[in-house]
């Protein structure tokens, strides 16, 4: 299990994040207002970056937690480890934001097993407690826990999907990718690149985001545009660069990939 545990930040160590709109304001009046906060959208358009900001911004921890097949509800809460012949209790990371207080974020969440969302449950309503079966503890959630979940509903599985008795415990956001000017922004931010060879790069993802007729599972992200504007930056020629950044990422089938590399070609002129 991959959990990061972050400490408050200083002022000036808040992530950055450009907005696209009021998702700033949703966010603090959720987490002024005790609500639990789900966050849908594509691999890779900005969630986990936003949260990080919003954590920094309200000076909170946070502790992200990548959900992943194999994961239970007792990664989230905790377990008994045996410690020098001694049976001692670790926390997990669930349960230590609701203790110390901040946001846990449960990236992609509909990965995890079902019973996770058995101890999300009572956290989600207005008890907002986290009963700890194995050590008897019924925690109260302090004002400044704050649970934010995310899932891409672009995959198409329907084996896993929230069940529409969890979701409606959220307040929910939809990401999308930002708009070219936005996008064009965040990458010159994230890789010092000039407008120019941005707005470009931006052109591209939003012509293979529109290509209908080419079996693509997911679009072009914004991340994969910072990773190609990286490559370009450190001196990589632009083919090399699309190449390793955008279309094979993308694409494993030859004739897809020509597609997209002729698509490319006619957008740079
Ligand atoms: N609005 C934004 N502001 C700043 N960076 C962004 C924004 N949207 C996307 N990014 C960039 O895209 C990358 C991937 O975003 P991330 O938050 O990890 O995506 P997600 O969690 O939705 O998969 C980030 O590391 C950042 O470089
Ligand atoms: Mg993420």
């Amino acid at each position: 299990m991959s959990v990061v545990f972050k400490e408050k930040p200083a002022a000036d160590d808040v992530p950055f994040y450009h907005a696209t709109g009021n998702e700033e304001r949703l966010f603090e009046t959720a987490f002024a207002q005790r609500l639990p906060l789900l966050l849908k959208g594509p691999t890779g358009c900005g969630k986990t970056r936003f949260v990080s900001h919003m954590a920094a911004r309200l000076g909170v921890p946070l502790y992200t937690v990548s959900c992943h097949d194999d994961l239970t509800a007792a990664d989230l809460t905790g377990r008994f480890l045996i410690k020098g012949g001694e049976t001692v209790w670790a926390d997990g990371p669930l349960t230590r934001a609701v203790r110390t207080g901040g946001i846990c974020y449960l990236d992609e969440v509909v990965e995890a097993r079902k019973d996770v969302t058995v101890v999300l449950h009572p956290l989600t309503d207005d008890r907002r407690i986290l009963p700890l079966d194995r050590t008897g503890e019924v925690l109260q959630a302090p004002p400044g826990f704050m649970l934010v979940v995310s899932y891409n509903p672009g995959y198409q599985n329907l084996l896993k999907q929230l069940k529409p008795s969890t979701r409606q415990r959220f307040l929910a956001m939809e990401f999308g990718f930002p708009d070219p000017e936005s996008e064009t922004v965040v990458i010159m931010r994230e890789t010092g690149i000039d407008r120019d060879r941005a707005a470009t790069l931006v052109r591209i993802a939003g012509n293979i985001r529109k290509l209908s007729g080419i079996d693509l599972e997911e679009a072009a992200s914004t991340r994969l545009l910072v990773y190609c504007a990286t490559l370009l930056m450190a001196g990589v020629d632009f083919d090399s660069a699309v190449a390793a950044a955008i279309i094979e990422p993308l694409s494993d089938d030859a004739d897809i990939k020509a597609g997209l590399r002729e698509a490319i070609a006619i957008i740079r002129g």
